[in-house]
């Protein structure tokens, strides 16, 4: 090989371009596979907003939402079950022990996917999910699970108070609401949910940047000391001898 086209080939590997980093990084899936864009909001999500029935005056029977930090595995291993860490002192974990039914939304709205595509939070292409469901108690090798993907994802609960007796559990989906595209709202079953894939397959990344690869090496213009691409996002200026 010869120097000049090692140092475009090492270029492209090391400088890892914003543009090929973030669309490996954050692929949605197409809007029409829907239990999978379903898993992918999940996935991407730290927070959940949780509607439960109050308990409390003066609202009791009303609807109550809420927030909560949630994980739904460690990022890159997603399960779709939204874990939760929570205290009985807690106002909407004392509606759920009096009625453990409660809905949950998510949104890629909460990731910076939508503000960077243009999409107003309300609108369906701002891919966004509710879950219908309770939430139960974990136990076992559920809770080790659940604190693994917690702590993870949110490391200061590891120094919430103990006094609080924090408690591991899980968001019971019983039905999926997915908003990822014009037409209205679509429904997914649990067992759709649960088999769906939330990534990317590898390949589709690798041969994004196996075009890339390509992109630059066909660009690169030889004047003697420079490599110069005309598409300078991808391969950029460099220059080889002094
Ligand atoms: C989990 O353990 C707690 C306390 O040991 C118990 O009260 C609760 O019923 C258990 N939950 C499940 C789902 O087994
Ligand atoms: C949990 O969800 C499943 C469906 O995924 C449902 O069949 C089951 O009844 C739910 N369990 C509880 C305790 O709500």
């Amino acid at each position: 090989m010869s120097g000049p086209l090692t140092l475009a080939l090492l270029a492209l590997t090391l400088s890892s371009p914003a543009s090929s980093r973030s669309a490996c990084r954050f692929q949605i899936p197409p809007h029409d596979q829907v239990a999978r864009v379903a898993r992918f909001v999940a996935h991407r999500c730290d927070w959940a907003s949780v509607a439960t029935i109050s308990t409390h005056k003066p609202v009791v029977g009303q609807p109550f939402s809420n927030v909560f930090s949630v994980s739904d595995g460690p990022h890159g291993t997603s399960t779709g079950v939204p874990y939760l860490y929570l205290t009985r002192m807690e106002v909407s974990v004392q509606d759920l022990q009096v009625n453990p039914q409660a809905s949950m939304s998510m949104s890629l709205a909460q990731t910076d996917y939508c503000r960077q595509q243009g999409f107003d939070p309300q609108s369906p292409l701002c891919a966004h999910i509710i879950l219908s469901g309770s939430v139960l108690e974990v136990n076992g090798t559920e809770a080790d699970f659940a604190k693994k993907s917690l702590f993870t994802r949110h490391p200061e609960m590891i120094d919430w108070p103990t006094d609080h007796n924090w408690f591991f559990a899980k968001f019971n989906i019983t039905q999926v609401w997915v908003l990822d595209y014009f037409g209205g709202v679509k429904t997914v079953s649990p067992d759709d949910y649960f088999q769906a894939d939330p990534h990317r397959r590898h390949s589709s990344c690798s041969k994004h940047l196996a075009r890339l690869l390509h992109i630059c090496l066909t660009n690169i213009l030889i004047r003697e000391h420079l490599l110069y691409s005309t598409t300078q996002n991808w391969c950029f200026l460099l220059k080889t001898r002094s």
